[in-house]
């Protein structure tokens, strides 16, 4: 009798970096609350806080984040550390189902910063690579800091897909947006050649405002196919939530905001089926 091998492989994470170097832009809210609706829908996810301020690790995190850094449980631990497993940095987070690599603010350590981005790229790749992440988790969200662009570039290199939120609440939310796209195309061509855009993000929407309707409508007349037809509406709900340290859709989920999450969430399964996008500036 021959016996046959079972050839099933293991579910691929798909992993995504929310980034911007625009302060305030919704990179940490993006990525909180896409991650709870992709949970929503019966996904694993893994969000990995990757910004000293720990914005996401405040929100989301069973602990403070002084005490995920007195237990040696953070990212910067996960980069400083030569042993140990990817699961001895993996936290449970307020959200059932919803999985944290916590941040604090030693990620601002001098001795990391110094050895600039080769080691912490390498060691963001390896941690978080495929092999360790396929069949644990359906997908990997990282929140990137608007500063420390060697932290970018890392969590660039160590993901499949990238999102691109961008303010409609300001007039100048499109300066340095070429230079985003380029620095992310660099990433691309020296580090990570199947690196591809998920889209630009339309955040902090309001209709009733010319900045808001203008900035959409330039987003939409430059990048095109690349802007999502989701918006993110700006709302009072997206302050309770971050409160109660909690998603949208569990605080007020027939609000608006909450409906914009279902479409982004929708969207980025589509996006991520169809094979992204090459996004050049
Ligand atoms: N849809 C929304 N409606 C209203 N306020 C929002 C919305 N999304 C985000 N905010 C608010 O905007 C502020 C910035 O959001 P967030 O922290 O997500 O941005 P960020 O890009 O991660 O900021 P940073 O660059 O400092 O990391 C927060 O106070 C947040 O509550
Ligand atoms: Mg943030």
């Amino acid at each position: 009798m021959v016996s046959v091998k079972s050839n099933k492989s293991k579910t691929r994470c798909e992993r995504m970096t929310v980034c911007n170097r625009k302060g305030g832009c919704g990179k940490t809210s993006v990525a909180i609350n896409l991650a709870a609706s992709l949970v929503k829908k019966g996904f694993k996810v893994l969000a990995v806080d990757f910004d000293p301020q720990a914005d996401l690790t405040q929100t989301l995190g069973q602990s403070a984040p002084e005490e995920y850094r007195d237990l040696e449980k953070t990212v910067y631990d996960l980069l400083m550390k030569k042993d140990g497993l990817l699961t001895d940095f993996i936290t449970s987070s307020k959200i059932p189902g919803l999985d944290i690599i916590p941040s604090s603010d030693d990620l601002q350590d001098t001795p990391l910063i110094e050895s600039r981005y080769v080691i912490p790229t390498l060691c963001l790749q390896s941690r978080l690579s495929h092999a360790n992440l396929d069949g644990e988790y359906d997908y990997l969200i990282i929140d990137t800091p608007p500063h420390f662009p060697f932290y970018v570039q890392a969590a660039l290199t160590a993901s499949d897909w990238y999102i691109i939120p961008v303010s409609s609440g300001s007039k100048f939310a499109l300066t340095g947006l070429t230079k985003v796209i380029k620095g992310i195309n660099q990433v691309r061509m020296e580090a990570n050649p199947d690196l591809r855009a998920l889209g630009i993000l339309v955040t902090l929407y309001d209709g009733r405002t010319n900045v808001s309707r203008v900035m959409e409508k330039r987003l939409k007349d430059t990048y095109g196919e690349h802007v999502f037809e989701a918006v993110l509406t700006r709302s009072t709900v997206q302050q309770k939530a971050e409160s109660r340290g909690l998603a949208v859709q569990d605080t007020a989920k027939t609000s608006n905001l909450a409906n914009d999450y279902r479409a982004l969430r929708t969207e980025v399964l589509t996006r991520i089926k169809q094979g992204g996008t090459l996004l050049t500036a």
